[in-house]
């Protein structure tokens, strides 16, 4: 059995406390299954800023293109909020994405059985609802130049973004949305803003030339996101794969990700380009949710989507299907014994703290794999 190669950042707030309890299920696997996790830790975010000054140091940086894969649990907070712009928390995750290429960023949303009541939607419109929200993760307006404030005198400043695509960009993230379609109900809906920005005219026109080109099996639609956004609100069961640009992406998969109950649910995989040689794709797997400051080193944060970004882990990086499964099976098995942390409990329900939750959710996987 080769090592499987893992490098932990846990970063800031409640992403100790939720990565610690993927730990302890990689450690029975480990001793039980033999599945050669080698894991190694480093900082990224205000933890790294504390130590190196930087959101994350040129030496994590190299452990985590050497990794199989990356586990990220979540990074900011308050404490950090008058450090300089290029070195605020968020710096560190946004150069995991961009130098490791990992433009593929894939975010499920599905709503547990256990959990339709959660949902701050009615129970039909959410029960049973498995989509996809496939995100652009290292272009457009996060990453386009020039982005600058500056000066431009009368007391006045002026604030640039920009966004920018490229044909190849829009081509390989279509590409990834259609393959993963045909894996599930064959259904890709595009969102962009056609109707006032050129990067959504362009978008629109190469999703359907590779649609044309290489997946006419497939069927597509097109929506504008802002109109995107209300479909997922109205009737979110529509959607099957929804393939977007970054900033759309960001927004629209926090809009998705309250539908299932909590934003304490959501897993999500950012996946670059298979390697030439070896087939491999860098890799980083991480709860959409972030290191919710107000609730962090409490003991109460939710740790399934951490969990459930580990069972991603599994999926994608190292194809151990079966573990996968067994772990999404684990979560569906303990939400439906009426375990709940606070942010998804309710009334007659268990409430359990996250290292409780985390045991639980390890009892079940020893009980299907064990
Ligand atoms: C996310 C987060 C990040 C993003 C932040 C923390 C930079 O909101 O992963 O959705 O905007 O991409
Ligand atoms: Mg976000």
């Amino acid at each position: 059995m080769p090592a499987r190669k893992i490098f932990l950042l846990p970063g800031d707030g409640i992403g100790p406390e939720t990565t610690a309890e993927v730990t302890k299920i990689m450690d029975w696997m480990n001793a039980s299954l033999s599945s050669g996790f080698e894991v190694e830790s480093g900082l990224v975010g205000g933890a790294a800023y504390d130590e190196h000054g930087e959101a994350v140091s040129d030496a994590d940086m190299e452990k985590a293109l050497a990794a199989d894969a990356v586990l990220f649990g979540a990074v900011g907070g308050p404490k950090w909020d008058d450090v300089p712009y290029e070195k605020r928390p968020e710096a560190g995750l946004l150069r995991l994405r961009k130098d490791l290429a990992l433009f593929a960023n894939l975010r499920p949303a599905i709503c547990y059985p256990a959990l339709a009541d959660s949902s701050s939607l009615r129970k039909d419109v959410v029960e049973g609802l498995d989509i996809l929200i496939v995100r652009e993760l290292t272009g457009g307006v996060y990453f386009g130049e020039p982005k600058t404030i500056t000066d431009i005198g009368n007391g006045q400043k002026r604030a640039i973004d920009t966004q920018v695509y490229d044909t190849y960009e829009i081509e390989r993230i279509s590409g990834v949305a259609f393959e993963l379609a045909r894996t599930r109900s064959n259904r890709v809906c595009s969102m962009e803003k056609r109707n006032v920005m050129k990067s959504g005219v362009l978008w629109n026109e190469v999703v359907s030339q590779t649609h044309k080109a290489n997946y006419s099996d497939v069927e597509l639609t097109h929506m504008l996101a802002d109109a995107g956004g209300m479909q997922l609100v109205r009737w979110p069961k529509q959607f099957d794969v929804i393939v977007t640009d970054n900033l759309f992406g960001d927004m629209l998969s926090d809009v998705a990700a309250m539908l299932t109950g909590s934003l304490g649910m959501l897993p999500s995989a950012s996946l670059g380009a298979p390697d030439g040689v070896t087939g491999k794709r860098k890799a980083m797997y991480e709860p959409v949710h972030g290191s919710a400051p107000d609730i962090a080193g409490q003991g109460i944060a939710n740790p399934i989507a951490m969990i459930a970004s580990f069972a991603m882990m599994l999926r994608y990086s190292f194809e151990m299907i079966d573990e996968a499964n067994a772990v999404e099976k684990a979560i569906a098995n303990v939400l439906d014994k009426g375990i709940r942390t606070g942010d998804i409990w309710t009334e007659g329900a268990q409430k359990v703290s996250t290292a409780e939750m985390g045991d639980a959710v390890l009892a079940e996987v020893q009980a299907l794999l064990g």
